[in-house]
């Protein structure tokens, strides 16, 4: 039996598929950091660099036909590398690496590119690892966001993760780390593109 199927337009076939929004959490900075540039293995004024494998993390802001989104602001915030978080209502808080900056953001550059040192993150009871991230692009549109790692055992069960009903959308959030020793020995680099809608 023939079945007929809806034939993509050009300009559907055309477009990205949209990066997904997740849940704020509970987490985001109620202050902000006196250091909250792209760096956040290195506090200023602390000795020591944060705890953790140190993971490059670089994408580029586009729109849904895959042009650069000029001006936008990228921010991440984590846990450490025991799963603690740097807010007061977090659990655990006293014991919080001070050498991790917790929160990051950094404009994308005139290619549209952002890139963040960070690292790699870690599991907390409940979630599967993750990275938080929000996208403001003035006067055109913003994407709140998390970021997960490929082939961890934890994402099949991940409440947060699994809401994102498509499998596209949901692959769409989870990237692969590779070995980053050409940049930094030791360290591991992943790549995530946003798409907002827009
Ligand atoms: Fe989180």
């Amino acid at each position: 039996m023939l079945v007929s199927r809806p034939v993509p337009t050009l300009a559907a076939s055309s477009t990205l598929p949209i990066t997904p929004g997740q849940t704020e959490g509970p987490f985001y900075p109620v202050s902000f950091p006196t250091d909250m540039d792209a760096d956040l293995v290195r506090v200023q004024g602390q000795k020591a660099q944060a705890v953790g494998l140190v993971a490059h993390i670089s994408g580029r802001v586009l729109d849904r036909c895959g042009s650069l989104v000029a001006g936008a602001m990228v921010e991440i915030w984590q846990c450490d590398a025991h799963g603690i978080y740097n807010h007061p209502r977090a659990p655990g808080q006293k014991r919080f690496d001070t050498g991790f900056q917790g929160y990051g953001r950094t404009q994308v550059d005139a290619t549209g590119r952002y890139a963040f040192r960070t690292i790699r993150p870690v599991a907390y009871p409940g979630r599967t690892p993750h990275i938080h991230f929000k996208v403001h692009a003035p006067g055109v549109g913003r994407l709140t966001t998390q970021l997960y790692v490929a082939d961890e055992p934890q994402n099949a069960t991940d409440g947060v993760l699994n809401a994102i009903r498509d499998r596209d959308a949901r692959a769409s959030v989870i990237m692969r780390f590779e070995d980053a020793g050409e940049i930094e020995a030791g360290a591991l680099k992943g790549t995530f593109d946003i798409v907002l809608d827009v």
